[in-house]
């Protein structure tokens, strides 16, 4: 079985879907490993250190994908339309590519990956169940992102995170205002409160509350029966008079915040818009927000993808790839990811690709197999 995995080439992308310790790992399973040139240069693993662990290097993604039965990818391949290099088209017959796909915004992929017999695998879609957390790629990518966030913020922001007493006087702590406590949410808690921060968290699902408690953040309720869980964990849109309510109670805890950064979801749905125009102007100068929804739609009314926007003294952070601007550790845990995914994938004994249909992860995260398309409505974030 060959295994290839390709360099990425889409705007703001710094990652790699292996690292030589996962190569080691894929080469135990049964995998000769080929490595495109320079795939891993974003993140720091050096060709060298693939070689060193047991992976070929080739030069072009056509010498690489020559033999592949598996390739493995951060984002989905490139198609003649994003210009460049088309990899979609050089997908061998019957491969399997597993990646963060995006069927929703990238449809007419599933169309390529039929004509030439692909199988998809899309691990976004992986359920929320506990036997799919090791190959939950949303987790260990939302996690950096939350934690990075909160870097960004305190490194844009020109007062200091902790309260300091001094001969010189009481520096006051920062406050920190939190928007959507899923898993990067939790983990901004969690850095915020480590910097020394003082965090107020909103989100629509109530259990987040006891979580978000348990960190040291304080949960600000918004007075309403109404229930944000939908299915699987995940938030459903709320209606018009929750969210009248919620952006009253929100105005109030910002005025009063140095900081806010926002990571309100929902799938296959454009991220709630949580912070107006009019609120952002009614924070102090010297205040930062960042938008990490900002590449669904934006949290934040005038985020920028890619930028940062200053309006009235206020930073708004929009930068895409989150992850990305932690690109060692993001392409660590994302190739174990794979790792853990392709583990599932092969039989032990045979050492060969042995895919289990029946198995609720594989039928989540397929979307085609054999030039048919096994899900067309998937949404994702
Ligand atoms: P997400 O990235 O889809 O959304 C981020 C957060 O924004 C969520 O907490 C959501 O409730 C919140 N949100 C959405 N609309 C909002 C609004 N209008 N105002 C305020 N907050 C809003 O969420 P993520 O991080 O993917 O987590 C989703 C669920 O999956 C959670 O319940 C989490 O605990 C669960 N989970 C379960 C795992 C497992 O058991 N394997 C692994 C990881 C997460």
């Amino acid at each position: 079985m060959q295994l290839t995995v390709l360099k990425e080439r889409r705007p703001y992308e710094t990652r790699v879907a292996a690292t030589p310790e996962t190569v080691k790992k894929l080469i135990v399973l049964g995998f000769q490993v080929v490595v495109e040139k320079g795939a891993g240069e974003s993140s720091h693993y050096v060709d060298t250190a693939y070689e060193e662990a047991g992976a070929t290097i080739e030069s072009t993604p056509k010498k690489a994908l020559e033999k592949a039965n598996v390739v493995l990818k951060v984002g989905p391949p490139m198609t003649i339309e994003d210009g460049g290099e088309d990899e979609a088209s050089q997908l061998p017959e019957g491969a399997l590519l597993l990646g963060i796909l995006q069927p929703y915004a990238k449809q007419s992929l599933l169309e390529v990956y039929n004509k030439r017999k692909v199988t998809a695998f899309s691990l976004e879609l992986a359920p929320r169940i506990t036997r799919a957390q090791a190959l939950d790629v949303l987790s260990s990518q939302s996690n950096l992102a939350g934690y990075r966030a909160v870097i960004e913020a305190a490194n844009s922001f020109e007062r200091a995170f902790p309260m300091m007493m001094t001969a010189a006087g009481t520096i006051a702590p920062a406050r920190v205002l939190i928007l959507g406590a899923g898993v990067a949410g939790l983990q901004a808690v969690a850095t915020a409160k480590r910097l020394g921060a003082i965090v107020s968290v909103f989100d629509v699902r109530a259990v987040a509350k006891e979580q978000v408690e348990s960190l040291g953040g304080t949960f600000v309720e918004v007075e309403s029966q109404e229930a944000g869980e939908a299915a699987g964990g995940y938030a459903k849109e709320m209606s018009d008079d929750y969210k009248a309510r919620q952006a009253a109670k929100i105005k109030e805890v910002l005025q009063k915040s140095d900081i806010a950064i926002t990571t309100a979801l929902i799938p296959g749905k454009p991220a709630p818009r949580l912070l107006t125009a009019d609120m952002v102007k009614a924070m102090k100068p010297g205040s930062v927000i960042v938008d990490l929804a900002v590449e669904s739609g934006g949290n934040c009314e005038g985020s920028v993808v890619g930028k940062i926007v200053e309006t009235n003294g206020v930073k708004i952070i929009g930068y895409a790839n989150m992850p990305g601007r932690i690109p060692t550790d993001a392409s660590a845990v994302y190739a174990r990811n794979l790792l853990n995914l392709l583990t599932l994938c092969v039989d032990k004994e045979s050492k060969s690709l042995k895919i289990n249909w029946e198995d609720e992860i594989i039928q989540a995260i397929a979307l085609t197999h054999d030039g048919k398309t096994l899900q067309s409505e998937k949404g994702t974030n």
